[in-house]
């Protein structure tokens, strides 16, 4: 591979001249690619007196993600939503970080997990049996109502439905508000936002976003009332429910308060809902373009008992799996992850001082054809067949990697597979022909307002 790197920190006038179109069209991926564009290891840009430092090299993410984790703190978009999630997993730094990640890691055991899966089914099917054959539907809004329920039934053990318009309400505002500070900002945070970029709203949410402080207190307060709920029933009252491992586990209930309990859990909502409801919704937008993947999605799932699956059932959808894994790569819910350095570092020739601002965008990289033959292509064999073992480490990365990596990873992959087999085994997906939904760049990887498919009962009378 020639080597096109020049260790040489970029100005703001560089950036501003490579960014403009993408700028003014408002579009932050396309920030993020005008920055990369040309480089082969990393770019280093100063906006103002932040240097910023891209890395686009597999073996250097893991440097960052992994062997430098200790010198490393989350990045500033992370740190700013800590005024909403208070000190849990994602905001949490050091020993404590360590510590509560010990504490909460049995709550996403297998054996939890089993118990989850039966949720996950149940709701994607009691949702879905309301489709109704040949309807258009906005499938983000389905999944999302479907990953909200689920919250509600498998972090909080209540049920969300009867609330759902308005503590979603509260949950979109709180997610955007989040959005807003994280994600996007990580490289435009400097130079976008004072020129008015990623501050687009998600029209869907903008109603409860008016009062972004009121939804967030609603949702602080109902997890107050989960945990006081919880702690009236007792010790021994284990409802399967994240807040139950956690309340019924003398372990963690000696070594956490009340209020860092409180904050792992809102952190556990807003990291989990939105993040699942994406993967979902973009790989449905996939499969409805791709009638033979979906043939054979049909296939795979109508080989299992009706009433599942069950966790241990999940093994046996390997072609499920593999479609949700291209659509996190082609879409990954976690586009751009950032750390701030906290001693010097070297990477690869980039002397980085104390200060500096490191990213890694899962998005640039699962579309890069040095590490993803063919990358704009939906094509999930390229997880089953010999592909896969050409997939550098770390170049594929929708959960992270290290000792910040995603705490529900499992729960995740059981979660998304579940609901696209349930789907699946009753519903055939059709996206409209022309449909591409515009992607929006907020913490996560959304797309921008509604994704009508059309679906149709498969069991449904000729
Ligand atoms: C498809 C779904 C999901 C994706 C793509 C995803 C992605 C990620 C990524 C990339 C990170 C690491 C961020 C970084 O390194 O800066 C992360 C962290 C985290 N995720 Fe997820 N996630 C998903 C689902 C979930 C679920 C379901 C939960 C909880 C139920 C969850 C809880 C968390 C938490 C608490 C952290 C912080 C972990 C720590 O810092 O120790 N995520 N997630």
């Amino acid at each position: 591979m020639t080597a096109r790197r020049t260790s040489r920190w970029r100005g703001p006038a560089w950036v501003a001249w490579r960014t403009r179109r993408a700028r003014r069209a408002g579009d932050v991926g396309g920030i993020v690619r005008s920055v990369a564009r040309g480089a082969d290891t990393a770019v280093g840009i100063r906006v103002g007196r932040q240097r910023i430092l891209l890395l686009l090299d597999p073996a250097l993410v893991g440097e960052l993600l992994v062997e430098h984790a200790p010198m490393t703190t989350k990045g500033p978009g992370v740190q700013l939503t800590r005024q909403m999630l208070g000190n849990g997993l994602l905001t949490s730094e050091g020993k404590p970080h360590d510590r509560a990640r010990k504490l909460i890691a049995p709550a996403f055991s297998p054996r939890r997990l089993a118990g989850y899966t039966e949720a996950f089914a149940g709701r994607a099917r009691a949702r879905t049996t309301g489709w109704r054959d040949g309807e258009t539907l906005d499938i983000h809004d389905e999944m999302a109502c479907i990953t909200l329920d689920i919250v509600g039934r498998t972090l909080l053990g209540i049920d969300l439905v009867d609330r759902a318009p308005a503590i979603r309400g509260s949950l979109e505002a709180a997610l955007q508000r989040f959005g807003d500070v994280g994600g996007g900002s990580l490289l435009i945070g400097g130079v976008g936002r004072r020129r008015g970029l990623g501050g687009r709203g998600n029209q869907r949410g903008k109603n409860a976003a008016d009062s972004p402080r009121t939804a967030e207190a609603d949702v602080h307060r109902v997890v107050d009332q989960v945990i006081d709920e919880h702690r009236r029933r007792g010790q021994s009252d284990d409802r399967r429910d994240v807040v139950s491992a956690l309340l019924s586990d003398g372990q963690v209930r000696a070594g956490m308060s009340d209020q860092e309990i409180h904050d792992h859990v809102i952190t556990l909502i807003m990291a989990g809902h939105e993040t699942t409801a994406n993967a979902l919704t973009w790989a449905l937008f996939l499969l409805g373009r791709r009638p033979d993947v979906q043939a054979r999605l049909h296939a795979e799932v109508d080989r299992l008992p009706a009433d599942g699956p069950t966790f241990t059932q999940l093994t046996r959808l390997p072609f499920t799996r593999a479609v949700i894994s291209e659509a996190m790569r082609l879409y990954p819910p976690a586009w751009v992850l950032g750390r701030t350095l906290v001693t010097p570092l070297d990477f690869a020739g980039w002397r980085a001082p104390a200060g500096t601002l490191v990213g890694v965008s899962p998005l640039l990289l699962h579309h890069d054809s040095r590490w993803f033959a063919d990358p704009r292509t939906f094509d999930p064999d390229r997880w089953l067949d010999d592909r896969r073992n050409s997939v550098p480490r770390h170049a594929y990365l929708p959960f992270g990697t290290g000792p910040r990596a995603c705490v529900g990873e499992q729960f995740a992959w059981a979660e998304a597979v579940t609901v696209l087999a349930v789907i699946a085994s009753g519903w055939d997906v059709q996206t409209p022909a022309g449909l591409t939904p515009k992607a929006q760049y907020r913490v996560t990887l959304r797309p921008s307002g509604a994704v009508p498919l059309r679906v149709s009962a498969r069991n449904a009378a000729p």
